[in-house]
């Protein structure tokens, strides 16, 4: 077996969201997603099998963790000691390279940097396939994080079919693309993305053409990204996001991520880029904070926008980020 080394894996942002299991047992969605790997936050992940300890052991920036994110772990460790043929515990060390400014979900980076990190220490050698298909038993959004740039998560119909892979896109498009996170709260929400999204697809009337409009807008913004089209890209993800949202309106019991400012951010900046031609859209996730996008000569502009109209909210600008990667322990 090889020495254990640290995985880092980037967290992301879905252009067209995932939103609904097809079957929760095996982590299959109810539609194909896709995302943007980012490049400044991230999590580091160290992995150690030893049959000196009872149970699994998780650590997240120090504090020992239990409960439901312990099981989230164990699980994905399970299928690592059943693909290697192992049965050793593991201790699992993990840091946050994700400001809590900016709002952004670290399970997928953390899920991610797991599957990458058990597997190396049980001396697998998994491509990147089955290292998504891997993440996806921790966490759905952590299936498109095993990749850098923009990746597609192919919903699949069993364990072996829902996997992630990148898409190609126009190199400018990827070089000057930014994300600019706008942060109202930082509050765990009332509602996580997973219960959120199973009471959708259970009771939302909405639901059956939010997974129609879903693979209708993948369908046009890949050829986008090919192109290079950033106002496009820019419209179809602001789109779906919306469309999600408007789901869960109809769920029973009905609800919202959205806060006032939510709304009010993403109303001010449709009229701001109507009538001022600047190329900038919102997306988005399970909580009340906005994502910009953006391209890179207009973030100084989008900045001090935000800055005239939301004065109180924290504002951290990234770019299109790397897959995964490996570093000696030490
Ligand atoms: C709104 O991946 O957090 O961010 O699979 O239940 O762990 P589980 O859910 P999670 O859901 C992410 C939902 C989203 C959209 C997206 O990232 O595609």
């Amino acid at each position: 077996m090889t020495a254990p080394q640290w995985a880092r894996a980037h967290t992301n942002i879905a252009l067209i969201k995932y939103w609904g299991k097809k079957d929760a047992q095996l982590m299959l969605p109810a539609n194909d997603s896709l995302s943007l790997t980012l490049a400044d936050f991230y999590t580091d992940t160290l992995v150690r099998f030893t049959d000196s300890i009872a149970t699994d052991q998780f650590a997240l920036d120090q504090q020992p963790i239990t409960g439901q994110p312990l099981a989230k772990v164990t699980r994905v460790l399970d299928q690592v000691r059943q693909l290697a043929g192992i049965t050793a515990p593991a201790v699992v060390t993990s840091r946050n390279h994700v400001p809590t400014a900016a709002g952004l979900a670290s399970s997928a980076s953390g899920m991610a940097a797991l599957a990458a990190a058990a597997a190396q220490a049980a001396g697998l050698t998994l491509d990147h396939p089955a290292l998504s298909r891997l993440a996806r038993l921790g966490s759905g959004s952590a299936t498109r994080s095993i990749d850098g740039g923009f990746v597609r998560w192919f919903a699949g119909h069993n364990d072996a079919t829902s996997y992630a892979a990148p898409v190609p896109a126009a190199p400018p498009l990827l070089a000057d693309i930014r994300v600019v996170a706008v942060v109202f709260s930082d509050q765990p929400k009332a509602i996580g993305s997973t219960a959120g999204m199973a009471r959708t697809a259970a009771t939302s009337s909405y639901f059956p053409a939010w997974t129609q409009r879903a693979a209708a807008d993948l369908h046009r913004l890949l050829p986008a990204l090919n192109a290079g089209d950033f106002v496009q890209v820019g419209q179809i993800a602001e789109g779906n996001a919306l469309a999600m949202h408007a789901a869960t309106w109809a769920a029973d019991p009905p609800f919202t991520y959205f806060l006032p400012a939510t709304l009010a951010l993403v109303q001010g900046i449709q009229v701001w880029r109507q009538s001022q031609g600047v190329p900038v859209y919102a997306t988005v996730d399970a909580g009340p904070n906005v994502k910009l996008l953006t391209r890179a000569p207009h973030v100084a502009a989008v900045q001090r926008w935000l800055a005239a109209h939301f004065p109180t909210a924290q504002v951290v600008v990234t770019q299109a980020g790397p897959g995964i990667s490996y570093y000696p322990a030490g």
